[in-house]
């Protein structure tokens, strides 16, 4: 399997103005890798340590403990979450646990109808307390960065899009329909150590999928040991996607002080297929005694957003087409035909991901 390089931007570049476009367009363009590294960024790793500590952390205490900040009501929405989720056999996942909550407030709405009928969007946030009282300020203050990194990235791809079709896309609409949004989720992810019995045959590379939402911004793992000292990366797992050129599956590493946005499926379809996302997995590492530790905060449209192409939309072939879907991933087109607003192509996904026979 080969590793990449994904194309990189310079954060203090895109302050001082320059012209991304060729880079976008090698990024998220018909043979893009649908991801992009951002450099060059204030530094964060006091916040990136503490909050990938902290899950670390969390997932070492006591099961009785860590079940106390579970919430059933939300599908495990908010809260730890471990073994709750189901891979597509059937078979929960017990390889990783994970810390959900909403990085842009503890209580969204008031609203109960939506909290009652819609809680895995619109549930409050649920804190350890006293049993680990440093994880919600280290959530917060990693997750704060990433949200300024997407906004960041959502500028971009309306620069981009407003120049390459002669200023049909407006200028700002993504960044303004991102910051209407307020049903973002970050998920501190905890893999455990493999267990003794792991088959060193297996490559691990199950859980392909594309991200349904809008954007996605991925901090670097953090490998530690039993003793929670932090170790290099293993040769034999991290993040991996389908080559859209030939199919292959190649390897993305990513510097601890850079971040990786990755776009979502209903971004490439409500840019007309101009921005385009990517099938992708994490391998988990067959090496005993080590735990991976990440970040993802996933950014997305408010639910009432209507689906619809733009005007300057490529061929709907093209939009839906995903080259070299893995097997068993559901094909976009599927889901997003009959879905009116963002929250039914939600629905339809998560039921094609977790409900089909
Ligand atoms: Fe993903």
């Amino acid at each position: 399997m080969s590793e990449i390089k994904p194309v990189s931007i310079s954060y203090v570049d895109f302050k001082a103005g320059k012209d991304f476009t060729e880079e976008v367009t090698e990024a998220f363009g018909a043979n893009g890798l649908g991801l992009i590294v951002v450099r060059d960024l204030p530094d964060f790793q006091k916040e990136r340590q503490a909050a990938l500590r902290a899950i670390r952390k969390f997932a070492d205490l006591p099961e009785e403990t860590k079940e106390k900040y579970t919430d059933s009501k939300s599908n495990y929405s908010v809260g730890w979450s471990h073994g709750k989720e189901k891979m597509r056999n059937g078979v929960p996942d017990t390889a990783k646990g994970s810390y959900y909550a909403n990085p842009l407030d503890d209580i969204i709405t008031d609203d109960q109808y939506l909290k009652e009928n819609f809680p895995e969007l619109y549930a409050d946030n649920i804190w350890p307390g006293e049993d680990m009282p440093e994880l919600e300020p280290a959530f917060k203050e990693m997750t704060h960065v990433q949200l300024g990194v997407g906004y960041m990235i959502c500028e971009l791809f309306d620069r981009y899009l407003h120049s390459k079709t002669n200023g049909l896309h407006p200028a700002g609409h993504f960044l303004e329909m991102l910051r209407r949004g307020t049903t973002c989720k970050g998920r501190l992810l905890h893999y455990f150590p493999a267990p003794p019995t792991a088959s060193k045959s297996q490559d691990g590379l199950c859980g392909w999928h594309l991200d349904h939402g809008g954007i996605t911004i991925l901090t670097c793992p953090l490998y530690l040991d039993m003793q929670r000292n932090e170790i290099p990366a293993p040769s034999d797992c991290g993040l991996h996607i389908k080559h859209p050129t030939d199919g292959s599956i190649v390897k993305v590493t990513l510097p601890p002080d850079c971040m990786l946005v990755q776009l979502g499926e209903s971004f490439q379809y409500l840019s007309g297929g101009h921005l385009r996302a990517t099938a992708h997995c994490v391998k988990s590492s067959q090496t005993p005694d080590i735990t991976r530790e990440t970040l993802a905060l996933f950014m997305d449209w408010m639910p009432e957003e209507v689906m619809k192409l733009p005007e300057y939309t490529r061929p709907y072939s093209e939009v839906v087409h995903t080259p070299f879907l893995p097997e068993g991933v559901p094909e976009l087109e599927g889901r997003i035909k009959g879905a009116k607003h963002y929250r039914d192509f939600a629905k339809n996904t998560y039921t094609a991901y977790y409900c089909e026979k």
